[in-house]
């Protein structure tokens, strides 16, 4: 056993001993992880390299970093999400692992910004982010700091978005890797992930039964798909909203009924957007919603619903269970906002399982390592992971689920890599 950190700011340390056990058992689902863990422990890549994270607290993100500190790494920790944070995990990083963490459940706006504050001053190297809060931070209040920070790695969709704008602007103080875009990543986290947990945390947070119901998927992006198809798989009739015609047209194929948002709102039941974008469901949506129609939001930020807009239509509200708000409207609908519009899987039940989070932290502490290896030569701007790391950790994978694939023979390379050979 070690001492804890010195300097944190976390629930209650007496949680520690139920966090550590929970850490262990998603150890055990994330075998590509522990194996970098073990080789971070043996070539000591990250030594010496302070690391400031700022990712959802959860026993997978407390794996990772377990493997970032094998590799010699120096890390603190804040939330991504003010709601997001296992108290137990936080306790256990803290007092079994001697990590410096700043965060707890349902922290105001203020304690949240000064949790990112204790990270960066701790004046990160290499920082890792889940929505760009730690970066927007040291672009906007803490400029001084960027030439100090040789790059960093944004974990979401909505994090690459917000980077991305930056070096458009001209703007970005240090390289990036967008992590979310390694198809190891984003295939399966977004899609199998976000889809298996969202279902999870509307049902631990309401209890009610999917089958039956008319659910309204809005964004079919990597989430939405993910989304759609869990909904789908528990009996429920999905209802597909999007702005892209690709994006609708592959939902219509995929065998969902496509509509704008304006005719879904009236026939739904439940509705879950994962669009990333802000007001995908807002004022005139509530206008038409069934009385007891039940909204989640899986996207990063709690803006995709314009709660705003929902507060001013409201004569009442109460909370009718734990993450679950019923709004009164004036006519005498009830309309339910589940966990405050923050992301329904990471609020009400537990974030990604850690089998597909092994996959994504793989890529996070690969990402660190190839930051550390290369940073000086890489242009100051969004970069993604050379597509070896991509076929290593998903090979990686194969191998941990006992999985055996094929190779091409060298007849078959040389005529894929050919064209004068066929008909
Ligand atoms: N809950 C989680 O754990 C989790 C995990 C991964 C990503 N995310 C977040 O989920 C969001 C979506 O991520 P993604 O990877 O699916 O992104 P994506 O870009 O693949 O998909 C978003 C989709 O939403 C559509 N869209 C945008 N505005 C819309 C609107 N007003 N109405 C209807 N459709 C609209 C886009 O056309 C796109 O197809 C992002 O905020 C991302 O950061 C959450």
């Amino acid at each position: 056993m070690t001492t804890a950190a010195k300097n944190y700011d976390v629930a209650d340390l007496a949680l520690a001993g139920g966090g550590q056990t929970r850490i262990e058992w998603a150890d055990r689902h994330m075998p590509v992880l522990a194996s970098i863990r073990e080789r971070f422990a043996r070539e000591k890549p990250l030594e010496g390299i302070q690391l400031g994270l700022c990712l959802h607290v959860t026993t997978e993100t407390a794996n990772l970093v377990r493997a970032l500190t094998a590799g010699g790494a120096d890390v603190a920790l804040c939330a991504s999400n003010p709601l997001s944070t296992q108290d137990d995990v936080a306790a256990a990083l803290v007092d079994r692992h001697e990590i410096e963490v700043y965060a707890i459940k349902g922290e105001g706006d203020e304690a949240y910004y000064a949790h990112i504050n204790a990270v960066c001053d701790k004046h990160p190297k290499i920082t890792m982010d889940d929505g760009a809060d730690v970066i927007g931070v040291l672009h906007s209040e803490r400029t001084d700091q960027l030439p100090e920070v040789i790059g960093g790695t944004e974990e979401t969709t909505t994090g690459v978005i917000r980077l991305r704008a930056l070096e458009r602007e001209g703007k970005l103080g240090f390289p990036i890797i967008a992590v979310n875009e390694s198809a190891t990543k984003h295939f399966f986290d977004n899609r199998y992930g976000t889809g298996q947990s969202t279902l999870d945390g509307i049902i631990r947070a309401t209890n009610i039964l999917i089958a039956g119901k008319r659910v309204v998927v809005v964004g079919y992006g990597w989430c939405g798909r993910g989304v759609a198809l869990r909904a789908k798989g528990l009996g429920a009739h999905v209802i597909v909203c999007e702005v892209d015609p690709l994006k609708a047209l592959e939902a219509v194929m995929d065998g969902y009924e496509v509509m704008p948002s304006i005719d879904a709102a009236r026939e739904g039941d439940i509705f879950i957007t994962v669009t990333g974008d802000m007001h995908a469901i807002g004022g005139q949506h509530f206008g038409v919603m069934k009385s007891g129609a039940i909204i989640a939001n899986s996207g990063h930020f709690n803006v995709e619903v314009d709660i705003p807009a929902l507060l001013e239509m409201a004569v009442a509200r109460r909370e009718a269970r734990p993450f679950v708000e019923e709004y009164e409207l004036g006519d005498g609908r009830r309309i339910f906002l589940l966990a405050e519009g923050r992301l329904i899987n990471l609020s009400a039940a537990e974030g990604h399982p850690a089998a597909v989070m092994d996959m994504s932290f793989a890529n996070q502490a690969l990402a660190a390592e190839h930051l550390a290896k290369n940073a000086s030569g890489l242009e100051r701007e969004v970069h993604v992971l050379p597509p070896e790391i991509d076929q290593e950790i998903a090979k990686l994978k194969l191998e941990t689920m006992g999985v055996a694939i094929d190779e091409l023979t060298a007849e078959q390379e040389k005529y894929l890599s050919s064209w004068d050979q066929g008909t």
